[in-house]
């Protein structure tokens, strides 16, 4: 009895100290110590040997649940640890501050069209699109320019088949947008537009914001007034601003605006071609061809009209030097915005 005792306890110690997870250990507690243990159902026959047996078999007993409580302890201890270093991957250090995703952020072209559109909302503009693949008839004819007009020389144009153009300007969002509301109206217009360009200044694909105002009093004051503000809003208040004669077929008076070389500030550079000045927009007072053309009466409306690129704004406003590079995707400059 005291021989199988000591087997007894030997196997369990052996298997404790050799148990390879919590749940074996727990199972092996059970399988010797529960409550219909190996080792308890021993002890609870310590009662029935002989009597001069008991004091050696009870001692040897305790000896064996005491080493073996032991054995259990140690070994539970050793699991655990196990469990925490598997857990742990290495490399990480849990209690560093987290890895700040890269966030995007919105193309400086886009950033330049929001901001323009900013400044004509607050003066109460109304933001229109329309088509990019456009007619004849609105990119060119109802903008007093027959076919076989010189001016359409002005404007390299990509066909897409005969009176379909992808259109060379947002002017067409005029017309559209006056044939099918009546006055009096003021939109601005941003898009992309289309020509057979490409150097430093001038890209196949570009962008335009467009405006329009028209009523029974509309005036080139009005026009003035509207163009400087909104370049002491989107540059500075201390920007010089001038309006130079030119010509459009749509508009009659026609004005380019021009604004102090952002460069230099007027002295002369490459920027500037050394004229202090730089042109941001073709504008004038609406044709009165334009106005019949759309159903409108010359006699009662008068407006103007105004067409930016924004990429020569964006490049004024950046003091970037090539065009090109807006649409180059390389995010080391498209970061800096
Ligand atoms: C026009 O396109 C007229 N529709 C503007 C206008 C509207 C005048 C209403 C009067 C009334 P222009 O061809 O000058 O005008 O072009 C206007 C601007 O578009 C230019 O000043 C320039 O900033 C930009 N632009 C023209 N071609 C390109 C191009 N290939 N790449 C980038 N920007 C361009
Ligand atoms: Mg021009």
């Amino acid at each position: 009895m005291l021989e199988e005792l000591k087997a007894t306890g030997q196997a369990a110690l052996e298997q404790v100290r050799a148990a390879a997870s919590e749940q074996e250990l727990e199972e092996l507690r059970v399988r010797y110590l529960g409550r219909k243990g190996l080792l308890t159902q021993m002890l609870r026959a310590t009662g029935s040997l002989p009597p001069d047996q008991r004091p050696a078999f009870g001692q040897s007993a305790n000896q064996i649940k005491k080493e073996l409580d032991q054995a259990l302890a140690e070994a539970q201890e050793r699991l655990r640890a196990q469990a925490a270093r598997a857990a742990f991957r290495p490399g990480v250090d849990a209690t560093l501050p987290g890895v700040q995703p890269r966030r995007g952020h919105l193309h400086p072209i886009t950033q330049t069209e929001r901001l323009i559109l900013a400044v004509f909302t607050r003066m109460g503009f109304a933001v229109v699109e329309s088509p990019e693949v456009e007619l004849d008839w609105y990119c060119f004819e109802a903008l007093n320019m027959p076919p076989d007009h010189p001016a359409r020389d002005m404007q390299d144009t990509f066909y897409v088949q005969e009176g379909v153009v992808l259109r060379t300007h947002t002017s067409p969002v005029q017309v559209r947008t006056m044939e099918s509301t009546p006055p009096p109206l003021r939109i601005v217009c941003p898009g992309k537009a289309f020509r057979r360009d490409s150097d430093a200044t001038h890209t196949p694909m570009f962008h335009q914001v467009e405006g329009l105002m028209v009523g029974p009093d509309v005036s080139f004051a009005h026009l003035k007034g509207v163009l400087i503000s909104f370049v002491h809003q989107v540059f500075s208040p201390q920007v010089p601003v001038r309006f130079r004669p030119s010509f459009f077929p749509f508009t009659e008076p026609s004005a380019e605006v021009d604004i102090g070389c952002v460069v230099c500030g007027g002295d002369g550079c490459r920027v500037c071609s050394h004229t202090g000045w730089l042109e941001i927009l073709g504008s004038g007072m609406v044709d009165p061809n334009v106005f019949i053309n759309v159903g409108y009466d010359p006699d009662q409306v008068t407006g103007f009209a105004f067409g930016m690129g924004i990429e020569r704004i964006a490049m004024l406003k950046w003091g970037i030097d090539d065009l090109r590079m807006f649409y180059d995707n390389d995010l080391r400059f498209l970061r800096q915005f």
